[in-house]
């Protein structure tokens, strides 16, 4: 059963680069702050694109090593060739679906951004991924919320833009779970070392944070209409890039991103399950 809501298609995949551009540099700090450096051997799960797993890649450096693991094999083809291209050689990727991931022996730390909103069970999914960690490795996620994604002045079609699709992905059960990334680390039996929060913003109407915004409406477009959030007339995708546009020019607001939200524990020794 395909449950990726976001669909598969090439406009899906543009989005994914859009977002990966826009959080690159916050996802990077997060990455160092969790403690992804130098030697280490890094499981990156979602990994999409393999964004995250070149970030990672360069900072464990040529004695470390990122392993990407996508349940979509497209995106697993699509990570390979931009590994390839980009000259990245201390990556590989894997398909296969969490939490059966089929790579041998422990590793240094598992991350992921954007994946456990995907997940039914999210908590369970962590619990079971930490027998792949070493004891004192560290697991990581990055995931979004939009509670202050806002503009600094009213911009309402801005406002209902993220509302159709939190409420979409609410209803299909894949809410876009950031705020509760800590709550789901404890509730894997971790204890949490420490978290923050990202968030881009632009002053800039013609920005791509816009491009993301309209395009991230689009590829829920199937979810938003189907259930019930909201109609096709009333989003009239086609219009609503120039809109979101012409809207933050008129009202001269700053836009800020759904917020990146960042959270990490180290593994304890012994056995996970008996925590
Ligand atoms: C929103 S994308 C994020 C990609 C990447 N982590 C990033 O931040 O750029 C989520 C990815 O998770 C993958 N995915 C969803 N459910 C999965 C599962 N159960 N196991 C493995 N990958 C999954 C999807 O195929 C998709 O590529």
């Amino acid at each position: 059963v395909d449950s990726y809501i976001m669909g598969r298609t090439t406009a899906e995949t543009r989005r994914l680069e859009i977002q990966a551009e826009m959080y690159a540099p916050h996802t990077e700090h997060l990455l160092r702050m969790a403690g992804i450096a130098a030697g280490m051997r890094v499981l990156d799960l979602g990994c999409g694109l393999g964004d995250v797993t070149m970030q990672a890649a360069r900072l464990v450096g040529p004695t470390g090593q990122v392993i990407g693991v996508d349940t979509n094999p497209e995106m697993v083809t699509a990570a390979r060739q931009r590994a390839k291209e980009s000259g990245v050689d201390n990556v590989t990727f894997v398909q296969a679906e969490i939490p059966d991931i089929p790579v041998e022996g422990l590793v240094d730390a598992v991350v992921g951004r954007l994946i456990l909103m995907h997940l039914k069970e999210p908590a369970a999914a962590v619990r079971s991924l930490r027998t792949m960690v070493r004891p004192g490795g560290i697991i990581s996620f990055q995931e979004a919320d939009v509670t202050y994604a806002t503009s600094t002045r009213a911009a309402p079609l801005a406002a209902r833009s993220m509302a159709w699709c939190d409420d979409a992905a609410r209803l299909a059960g894949s809410a876009v779970c950031g705020r509760e990334l800590g709550p789901i680390l404890r509730d894997a039996g971790l204890d949490v070392a420490g978290m923050a929060v990202a968030t881009p913003a632009t002053a800039d109407p013609e920005s791509p944070d816009l491009l993301f915004c309209a395009a991230t409406v689009a590829s829920l477009l199937p979810l938003i209409v189907a259930s019930g959030v909201a109609t096709e007339a009333e989003v009239e995708i086609d219009t609503l890039l120039g809109r979101l546009r012409a809207e933050a020019r008129e009202t001269r607001s700053v836009t800020y991103a759904p917020e990146l939200i960042g959270a990490w524990a180290i593994e304890a020794p012994g056995d996970p399950s008996s925590n």
